[in-house]
């Protein structure tokens, strides 16, 4: 019978664990403080122990280093009120198996429970990539989601800061890649190493190419002096490729040979430099479907996305956006020495209603738009201007006037026709379909001449 130690100072929560996972069949140990509960651990060896964060004497995060030294692999789960994204990412990053907050939902306390149980018995662990110092792990409400999703993330980029994977970005525009990459590299082992922003969709494919790897002197018109690339630069930090999709098939060649063997020449050069980051990469497109049209290699996707991390659009976690709009507000302020605390009524609930195709850049530019409209120190509905569907946001599919093929079909033809008031004979050879089809359009669509 596995065993799990429960240490809690709050004795109502302690029964409800002990109730919940009484019914599981475990056998339950249980401890009222740290120091208790490090003896209990060191006593009744159990198989997974959760603890609360907020206790006397040790905290949570404290009992879980010395649990460690003592049984580098046990699996312990981390409680908390305080669901702050700095205590998750830091807590996971200190090897705490996972991280559930209070109140206790019961369901999600099994499972946990259980997958706790099933990573001791693979002991695939997550403890060996606990770093000697995690005394400057920075990250504080950086940003902002208590959403599932959202925390699945934050628990994910916990883990992989501390190995140098590469990782796959993606998701809609401004729904905060740039932000998340920001915050692997400094949260985990590159933070003293450099992070170098590549914008692949900016450049030519020359120019990129030079950008990524640097060129000799005289390597091409205008190279007068030997340049170090981006990879050079980036060292043993982080390169972050923004807009992978845009990249050209030659420039993949040559991005997955540098993967591949981990070393590359400068552009015109010979000398061979050793490629030691850690590449983090971020797409708004769906690559799979590039890779089915030819344009992306499939073999360079794999390399890239080792790790992959979906951003949901923000119409899919509108619970976070009260926090978000508080966080906006807060940021904002302070930059325009404003002092607005207070949040109009109905106002969020207007903003839960949006469809944000723009994700949180277009909430925070909306925040910000309002803040610099308002006289007083209340967000009030009136100065938030929202973006409808048809002034949609640059960059979003919306910005076409069509949704389907069938309706710009219909509009080509129409457009076309009345250009040669409606000659179906030039019309058809102009749009290069037969007559027949022309006609079978015409029928379709309903098109008729003015
Ligand atoms: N969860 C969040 N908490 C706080 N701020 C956020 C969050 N997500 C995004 N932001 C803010 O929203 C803005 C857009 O984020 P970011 O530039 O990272 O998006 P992106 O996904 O890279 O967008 P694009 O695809 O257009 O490049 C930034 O100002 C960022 O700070
Ligand atoms: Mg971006």
């Amino acid at each position: 019978m596995n065993k799990i130690l429960i240490i809690d100072d709050d004795e109502w929560n302690r029964v409800l664990m002990k109730d919940t996972l009484n019914k599981e069949g475990y056998k339950l140990v249980e401890a009222t403080d740290g120091e208790k509960g490090l003896a209990a651990v060191k006593k009744e060896n159990p198989d997974v122990v959760i603890t609360d964060y907020l206790m006397p004497g040790l905290n949570g995060l404290e009992l879980l280093s010395e649990i460690h030294k003592f049984r580098h692999n046990l699996p312990v789960i981390l409680l908390t009120g305080f669901g702050d994204v700095g205590l998750t990412i830091k807590s996971i990053q200190m090897g705490a198996f996972d991280y559930l907050e209070k109140p206790i939902n019961p369901s999600q306390l099994k499972t946990a429970v259980r997958d706790a149980l099933e990573l001791l018995k693979v002991s695939n662990n997550l403890q060996n990539i606990i770093p000697e110092d995690i005394s400057s792990v920075l990250v504080d409400n950086l940003l902002v989601g208590k959403t599932p999703q959202m925390k699945n993330i934050f628990k994910n980029i916990g883990r992989i800061s501390m190995n140098k994977v590469n990782v796959m970005i993606q998701g809609e525009t401004g729904t905060g890649k740039e932000l998340i990459a920001r915050l692997i590299h400094f949260s985990g082992i590159t933070r003293d190493n450099p992070l170098v922003v590549v914008n692949c969709s900016a450049l030519t494919e020359s120019l990129l190419e030079s950008e990524l790897f640097g060129h000799v002197k005289g390597s091409f018109t205008g190279s007068i002096r030997d340049k170090a690339g981006k990879f050079e630069q980036a060292g043993e930090g982080t390169i972050f490729l923004d807009e992978i999709s845009e990249v050209s098939m030659n420039t993949q060649v040559k991005l997955l040979r540098v993967i591949q063997e981990l070393e590359f020449e400068k552009v015109g050069g010979e000398t061979t430099i050793p490629m030691k980051a850690r590449i983090i990469t971020a797409t708004n497109k769906d690559l799979e479907e590039l890779i089915k049209q030819g344009k992306f290699r499939e073999d360079l996707y794999y390399r890239l996305k080792v790790f992959t991390i979906h951003l949901p659009p923000l119409r899919e976690r509108r619970e976070d956006i009260r926090d978000l709009v508080i966080h906006f507000l807060n940021k904002q302020n302070k930059r325009f020495n404003k002092n607005l605390n207070k949040i109009g009524e109905g106002v969020i609930e207007l903003l839960q209603k949006h469809d944000w195709q723009g994700n949180v850049r277009e909430l925070e530019n909306t925040i910000l738009q309002a803040i610099v409209m308002s006289k007083a120190d209340v967000l009030e509905k009136e100065n938030i201007t929202l973006i409808t569907r048809s002034q949609p946001v640059a960059e979003s599919p919306a910005e076409m006037p069509f949704k389907t093929l069938a309706e710009l079909e219909k509009f080509h033809i129409k457009r076309v026709l009345d250009e040669l008031k409606w000659n179906k004979q030039e019309a058809a050879g102009y749009l290069d379909i037969t007559r027949p089809t022309l006609n079978a359009k015409i029928e379709k669509y309903q098109l008729s001449q003015e």
